[in-house]
């Protein structure tokens, strides 16, 4: 596996696989690879002749009261465990590499960014669109990988590229999760043990609103009432929101329809989880 730490020298990497031809996936990371990641680099080694992943902890998409500074950093493993996946290229910029001085370009994009998480973080989607169009640019991926427990980020990514007609296939990726059903996040390993043994509380949540929408329920309060109601006998859970959004708008709705994502945000400490569960009638749901 090749180490590319400067634009240069991922162009240099990818030259050889753009002259031939070769199609190329791309996994974008934050680092603290978990088992999650490994399953974007394996569908793109089996999509692609040539699979490249970047490790990048964006400054931009974190507030200035989150938690940049604690976010995991685990770089010598990260490239360990990327090369026993069998990835090719991995990108591992600086931020001075990425945002030399002057850099003063940020990507917004409105409709499926405003509520959820973009209603919680102000500026984490335009600073998430920023580095994913620039990553985009600098690698010209044939496709591009992205876990769904990060739904909301699939979708604003997914209208990006469609209004500036980007020419990459994104390729969203289910949710990996632990035995206990919590969802994989480099976050897990900041939580205390009390606050791992709660956490699958909100999977757990998650499941029984999507088995009420199987039955037939559609009623928003109701399916948020069965993640809130999980939830309740988490004294360490604070519930930072759990709404129903249309897809791929991802706006509010009162009453899901036969495709709705039920989302949430969860702080246990100073850690915050996400997670979320598709709800789709059975003949409107894709594999
Ligand atoms: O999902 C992530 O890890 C990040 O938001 C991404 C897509 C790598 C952009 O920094």
């Amino acid at each position: 596996m090749f180490v590319a730490r400067t634009i240069g020298a991922l162009q240099a990497a990818l030259a050889p696989a753009r002259s031939a031809g070769r199609t190329v996936g791309f996994c974008p990371t934050m680092g603290a690879l978990h088992d999650g990641h490994l399953s974007l680099v394996r569908r793109s080694r089996a999509g692609n002749d040539v699979t490249v992943a970047s490790v990048f902890v964006n400054p931009r998409q974190f507030g200035p009261t989150e938690d940049l500074d604690r976010y995991p950093r685990t770089e010598a493993r990260d490239l360990e465990v990327l090369d026993g996946a069998g990835c090719d290229v991995v990108f591992v910029p600086t931020a001075a590499e990425l945002y030399p001085d002057g850099f003063a370009t940020t990507v917004t994009v409105e409709g499926p960014s405003e509520h959820l998480c973009g209603a919680r973080r102000p500026g984490h989607f335009a600073g998430v669109a920023t580095v994913v169009l620039k990553l985009f640019v600098l690698v010209r991926p044939t496709r591009a990988y992205f876990g769904m427990k990060d739904a909301q980020q699939y979708f604003v990514i997914d209208r990006m590229v469609r209004d500036l007609c980007l020419p990459v296939e994104l390729v969203p990726c289910q949710t990996v999760r632990e035995a206990d059903g919590l969802a994989m996040s480099s976050r897990n390993g900041n939580l205390t043990a009390d606050h791992r043994r709660q956490a699958p509380a909100i999977a757990r949540g998650l499941q029984s609103a999507r088995e009420a929408f199987a039955a037939g329920e559609r009623a928003a309060d109701t399916l948020v009432g069965a993640v809130t109601g999980a939830l309740a006998d988490c004294p360490g859970a604070e519930v930072d929101y759990v709404q129903v959004v249309s897809v791929p708008a991802m706006r509010p709705v009162a009453v899901a329809g036969d495709r709705a994502l039920l989302a949430c945000a969860v702080r246990f400490g100073a850690v915050r989880l996400i997670d979320n569960v598709m709800l789709e009638r059975e003949e409107a749901a894709c594999s």
